[in-house]
């Protein structure tokens, strides 16, 4: 359910014949979703009401393999831009649409490809390892793509002795190292919401939950990790809360996963998560609430905005994509 917080307020000058109420907006975006042949996929941090009405809802491994197999004409991804840039190499001859462009990621922008492309000469006879989130230029630059889903597999599939580059995201790469043991340099990158989760708030929260479970996302720094009855994608964590048999979970990742929670957990007790910052909402991404009905709707109706990657990078950044799925 949407919180006040997060619901869009109701328009009071709109067009003619423009949905003003959520209900309208629903059955226009209905209308035109089907008029279009296209498909709503949707991350688990999009506000309720988005991950309510999408076709299919994921984490990005699950977003990306939708992507390549479904045959929409058109794929309106509901996240961040690299998600929706990950669709597109992924399906040059889709429309892809994105109802929010200007949302972007920190962690993605914590590796600008220059740089990385630098650390990458420095050291030589490495293989380049990168998150998915990461912009088309530096998968351009990367061996094979990872998600949370998938990196420890991955990783693991690597000859024991192989030297591995591993960014953008610091957490991800230490935890992954710290479990399969493997020669890793780490690009020193982190997001800005994952990193910002309060330890002390979180034993806090244990204390008085003492048969609560700790649910962390990798992202999430290394004391988290250590304190965690569960480490993992967004995905094992639903997996995890759903068929556990402890009826309170501690959540430490973005909370716009709990709406998905609450619908496979019914009468389960689950905590979202404090940010060091009690006063902030820092347990949400901004970036994934830019997407709201309204746009989701203009969006359709509009046939824009769509994601456009030039074809000789994406020649380029879908090698590593595909070498992520065939080993996954
Ligand atoms: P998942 O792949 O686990 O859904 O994570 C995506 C993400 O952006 C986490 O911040
Ligand atoms: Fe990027 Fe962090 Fe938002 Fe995930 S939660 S999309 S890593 S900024």
């Amino acid at each position: 359910m949407a919180t006040d917080k997060q619901k869009e307020p109701e328009k009071a000058n709109v067009a003619p014949g423009e949905p003003r109420t959520e209900a309208e907006y629903i059955e226009a975006i209905d209308r035109l979703r089907r008029e279009r042949r296209a498909v709503i996929m949707a991350h688990y941090y999009q506000r309720p009401e988005i991950q309510e009405l999408a076709d299919h809802i994921g984490d990005s491994l699950a977003l990306a393999r939708l992507a390549a197999k479904t045959d929409a004409e058109v794929i309106v991804l509901c996240g961040v831009h690299f998600m929706a840039e990950t669709a597109k190499i992924l399906c040059p001859g889709r429309t892809v649409l994105i109802p929010a462009p200007e949302a972007g990621c920190s962690l993605a922008d914590s590796c600008p490809p220059e740089e990385f492309e630098a650390f990458i000469k420095e050291h030589p006879s490495h293989t380049v390892v990168s998150y998915v989130n990461t912009s088309a230029a530096v998968k351009a630059l990367t061996d094979i793509v990872v998600t949370s889903g998938n990196a420890r597999k991955i990783i693991e599939s690597l000859p024991q002795d192989e030297k591995i580059i591993f960014g953008p995201d610091r957490n991800l790469g230490g935890y992954i190292n710290s479990v399969t043991g493997r020669d890793m340099v780490l690009w020193p990158g982190a997001c800005h919401v994952h990193d910002r989760f309060s330890l002390q708030g979180i034993l806090d929260m244990k204390r008085e939950n003492p048969g609560a479970k700790i649910l962390v996302h990798p992202e999430c720094r290394k004391p988290l990790q250590l304190i965690a009855d569960m480490v993992g994608s967004t995905a094992r964590l639903l997996e995890y809360a759903q068929f556990s048999d402890a009826d309170t979970f501690i959540v430490v990742t973005e909370s716009g996963i709990l709406h998905e929670m609450r619908r496979l957990c019914p009468g389960k007790t689950l905590l979202a998560a404090p940010a060091d910052d009690a006063e902030c909402q820092c347990n949400q991404c901004e970036y994934m609430k830019l997407i709201t009905l309204e746009k989701l709707y203009r969006c359709l109706r509009d046939m824009a905005p769509a994601v456009h990657v030039e074809p000789d990078l994406a020649e380029k950044a879908i090698r590593p994509i595909r070498r992520m799925l065939e080993l996954s």
